[in-house]
């Protein structure tokens, strides 16, 4: 994870160093730290804690210098401590680093054997170790890098910096993403262009392979193989203005509270007046494809299982769904006339990227479903379908998963369409359904003093079941992995048929259940299991519209009414108590609601 920044700049750098890392805070936060040359003095400042602790750091301690880089650490080698956080220095040279250096062992081993010990628990202070050591054998800084660099197995994107160098950052990619970004006279390097987003629109993305000389004057990059290679500039659109909470407490409320609005812009970029689904060119030929493979992680995955539900009702359309982390290890076989489909809302998931790569060469078509049109999935797509979602900074994502089902169920209702399994008139009724969404989003956001209410009495709890049946299954395990991610209490997730296959014997009086049924046609089977966890002393949040209250509410613990709706949009109206359930919990508990512990808002590492 991790993400980085440089500056060659002709102004003070630390500040704009700090304001970059703010960006990539996202990519995690356990510690930070910059580094800059000043008058040829390389020297660093670090923090453990989020940015915030770094700019302390920095008023009591400052650092000069036009030229630095930067970091913001999510911990896989070592604790989130000051030894450990990044730049790492060796005497002359510091270097920051995302990803997973995977030998470092043997790195680590080569250099006890040359007589130097690591005084830090990572694998990126070898990093740093090697170069000095090819420096004191007399390589430039440059070649004492590129040598490191070769020595280097698993993924990673570097920056360099040397004592002695105002003028030069060395950049590096295999894997993770880089991004160079170009301004007049300056020169800047970022984990993505949003963390460069205020200082330049002009950006080049380094391949794999790609090692990069950046001076004030340019950049020089050679691939692999050592062979100079041009990389495109392209401009970029990306609001740099600050993301702020609009009033809200956290962004996680702002973010919930603003579906309704943002859903109905993702609408509005995919529907025609005429009530036809518009994708963005060259479109998707349904009839070319006799399945569907979906691959993504976490939140993400949980929307490509409820559009199995719709592929494979409405449209016919088999459906396979993995989680990237697995998928690509299981070596599955992708048969001709498959649609590989990825969804993401970073857009730079390691697994989901490697899964996509897995996919490419293989599937006829790869098509993703990201919020940021400029990530590296995004790039390596043959189509991306954006979900227009807007920046979502809360790490648990929300916003981001409704629209995502949005562009699933319309993707799915136009293969359906495109396949002659619904007419006209079905696809109308449909397409009206989801242009009916976000009144009905905006009035469940009006439940939330009862979500809160009720909130208040889960935030005791140690364990809660979520149960959700038919396509009310997949947002039961959005609502557990929602509630666990911030409040941090234990939280499960079944189809509840399967209940009494195992999971009943948690059921006691201790144990909420939250139970995820609008009045559909499953109604009255997720009713029963219900009454079994009921007999079995355990407390059942019912969360249902007024009919099904009505029908099934008598004996429950608690209940949440939600306004009825057409049973195709179920999944994605009910996402919204889920969220509020958990975002209530979480505060009621205290929890650091936008920055859980542990986590980041995007994994790029494996
Ligand atoms: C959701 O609340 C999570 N923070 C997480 O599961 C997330 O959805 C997952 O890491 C996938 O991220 P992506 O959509 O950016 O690929």
């Amino acid at each position: 994870m991790c993400g980085i920044v440089g500056i060659l700049g002709n102004h003070e750098a630390a500040p704009n160093l700090v304001a970059a890392l703010k960006r990539l805070e996202y990519r995690g936060y356990d510690s930070a730290g910059i580094a800059t040359v000043n008058a040829g003095v390389l020297d660093r400042r670090r923090a453990v804690g989020k940015l915030a602790n770094l700019n302390d750091t920095l008023v009591h301690d400052p650092l000069a210098g036009k030229t630095g880089i930067g970091h913001t650490r999510w911990a896989t080698h070592g604790a989130p401590t000051i030894a450990n956080a990044h730049p790492h220095q060796a005497q002359d040279v510091a270097v920051v680093h995302n990803g997973i250096i995977e030998n470092f062992r043997e790195l680590r081993a080569e250099l006890a054997a040359a007589g130097i010990a690591c005084q830090t628990e990572t694998d990126t202070e070898t990093v740093a170790l090697f170069t000095q050591l090819h420096m004191d054998k007399g390589l430039s800084p440059v070649e004492a890098a590129f040598a490191t660099i070769t020595k280097l197995q698993g993924a990673f994107a570097l920056a360099f910096l040397f004592q002695g160098q105002d003028d030069l950052i060395l950049a590096a990619r295999m894997g993770p993403p880089l991004a160079i970004g170009h301004g007049d006279g300056e020169m800047f390097i970022g984990s993505d262009a949003i963390a460069l987003a205020s200082l330049t629109d002009r950006i080049t993305y380094l391949e794999d392979g790609d090692r990069a000389v950046v001076t004030r004057a340019g950049v020089e990059i050679r691939d692999a193989k050592g062979t100079l290679v041009n990389r495109p500039i392209r401009r970029i659109e990306i609001d740099a203005s600050h993301v702020d909470k609009a009033g809200h407490k956290h962004f996680m409320a702002k973010e919930i509270a603003e579906q309704p609005a943002v859903l109905a812009n993702t609408l509005k970029h995919y529907l025609t007046d005429g009530g036809e689904i518009l994708l963005p060119d060259p479109g998707i030929d349904f009839t070319a494809f006799d399945r569907v493979t979906m691959v993504a992680c976490g939140t993400a995955f949980y929307a490509c299982m409820t559009a199995k539900y719709w592929f494979e009702r409405i449209a016919r359309l088999p459906v396979e769904i993995d989680v990237a982390s697995e998928y690509r290890y299981r070596e599955p076989p992708i048969p001709g006339r498959t649609l590989a489909l990825f969804v993401s809302q970073s857009g730079e998931t390691a697994d989901t990227l490697a899964a996509l790569r897995y996919c490419d060469g293989k599937a006829e078509r790869i098509v993703s479903v990201v919020n940021v049109p400029e990530s590296s999935i995004a790039r390596e797509s043959d189509l991306v379908l954006p979900i227009h979602a807007g920046v979502e900074v809360g790490v648990a994502s929300t916003k981001a998963f409704t629209c995502q089902l949005t562009v699933l169920l319309m993707l799915a209702l136009k293969a359906a369409h495109a396949r002659g399994e619904i007419d006209g008139t079905s696809l109308a009724n449909h397409v009206d359904a989801l242009r009916g969404l976000p009144a009905l989003m905006h009035l469940g956001i009006g439940q939330s003093p009862q979500i809160q209410a009720t909130a208040r009495k889960l935030s005791e709890a140690r364990d809660i079941l979520f149960l959700g049946r038919g396509i009310m299954y997949p947002l039961a395990l959005e609502g557990a992995l929602k509630l666990k991610e911030i409040s941090y209490i234990h939280a499960e997730a079944y189809a509840s048929g399967e209940l009494k296959h195992g999971p009943i014997a948690l059921i006691d009086k201790h144990v909420p259940v939250v139970v995820m049924a609008p009045n559909d046609a499953l109604f009255d089977k997720t009713v029963s299991n219900m009454q079994e966890v009921m007999a079995r002393k355990g407390k059942v949040v019912l969360i249902s519209d007024a009919k099904g209250l009505d029908d099934a509410g008598d004996g429950v613990w608690d209940q949440v009414e939600m306004p009825a709706c057409p049973d195709v949009i179920a999944p994605i109206l009910y996402a919204v108590p889920a969220q509020l359930l958990a975002y209530h919990t979480a505060v009621a508990k205290g929890t650091d609601v936008d920055q859980p512990r542990n986590l980041a808002k995007s994994v790029t590492v494996e």
